[in-house]
């Protein structure tokens, strides 16, 4: 079992919270230390007077698969919005798989690798699913419409299709391809940008809230798939979710964020049984 890393709102401010990141991850012997799939240092991101993000540190491990958890207004999707390229006003350092990945555009950042899919799936609502899949993650790989549409289907295209059908298979897909992006539910608008996320073969996949919208029946296929997506350890995960359920279920490692700073890393055991967290995110009643 991992050791509960605590963090006061301080510490995670200094450059000196990177060495006990990287503690957090594994080995303390340098020599030995593989590299993270991610690295956050010292993330801080303002909105005028709103601190989103409050000097933000931590490692992820390849192949791990890290929750992300936190009150409303945590801070969580803006963390995602920065490490992703979405957002570059952010102060601090980003690295993923030993590159430097610091405020580099959300389409080049893909391109390195960590790919990201967004709290509120949004499919072209003209587009069937195969095209949404076939136009790539919008605003990651820099793929635009037209190029996919006008294109035509040769080559590079024919073998995109035959790997959207594939991971359409998989993700259950299929009998919905030829629907329109306005026509699904909100189960399968998740599907769709997940997909789309896969499609783009990331090591470092970034979800927000990728439970939401999706119907009680669908979770567990939902959970399978996206444990499915670690199992050979050639692919990270940081998952934001609200549903402790399944943090608790998927995840190995939780980091919990409470008003923009990283409070608190452990199990899920070890998360719930912290007062501060009972205090801030998950209630007397919840544990
Ligand atoms: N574009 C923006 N402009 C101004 N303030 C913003 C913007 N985006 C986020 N914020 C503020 O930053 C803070 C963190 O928001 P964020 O969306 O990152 O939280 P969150 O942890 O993802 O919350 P939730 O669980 O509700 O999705 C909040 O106070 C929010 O109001
Ligand atoms: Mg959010």
């Amino acid at each position: 079992m991992r050791r509960l890393h605590r963090t006061s709102m301080s510490d995670t401010a200094t450059p000196s919270r990177d060495r006990n990141a990287q503690q957090t991850t594994g080995s303390r012997d340098n020599a030995s230390v593989p590299t993270p799939a991610l690295r956050v240092v010292d993330l801080a991101c303002s909105f005028g007077g709103v601190q989103a993000v409050r000097g933000v540190t931590f490692d992820v491990a390849q192949g791990a698969f890290v929750g992300l958890i936190g009150p409303n207004g945590a801070g969580k999707s803006t963390l995602i919005d920065c490490i992703s390229g979405r957002n570059r006003s952010y102060r601090g350092k980003v690295g993923a798989l030993g590159a430097d990945i610091t405020r580099l555009p959300l389409y080049k950042v893909a391109r390195r690798g960590v790919v990201r899919t967004f709290q509120v799936a949004r499919p072209f609502p003209k587009l069937t699913v195969l095209s949404n899949l076939m136009v790539g993650p919008r605003d990651q790989t820099g793929e635009r419409v037209e190029r996919t549409l006008i294109g035509g289907w040769h080559g590079q295209e024919r073998t995109l299709v035959s790997r959207a059908r594939s991971t359409m298979d998989v993700f259950g897909l299929g009998r919905v391809e030829n629907n329109y992006g306005s026509e699904l539910s909100g189960g399968q608008e998740r599907l769709v940008e997940l997909s789309r996320a896969v499609l783009c073969e990331p090591r470092v996949l970034l979800l927000d809230e990728p439970f939401a919208g999706v119907s009680p029946v669908n979770r567990q296929r939902l959970a399978d798939l996206l444990k499915g997506l670690v199992a050979d350890g050639n692919m990270t995960i940081l998952m934001v979710e609200h549903r402790l359920e399944w943090v608790e279920r998927l995840c190995s490692r939780i980091l919990v964020m409470v008003e923009g700073s990283l409070i608190l890393e452990g199990t899920l055991p070890e998360i719930r049984s912290n007062e501060r967290v009972i205090e801030a995110y998950l209630g007397p009643s919840t544990v």
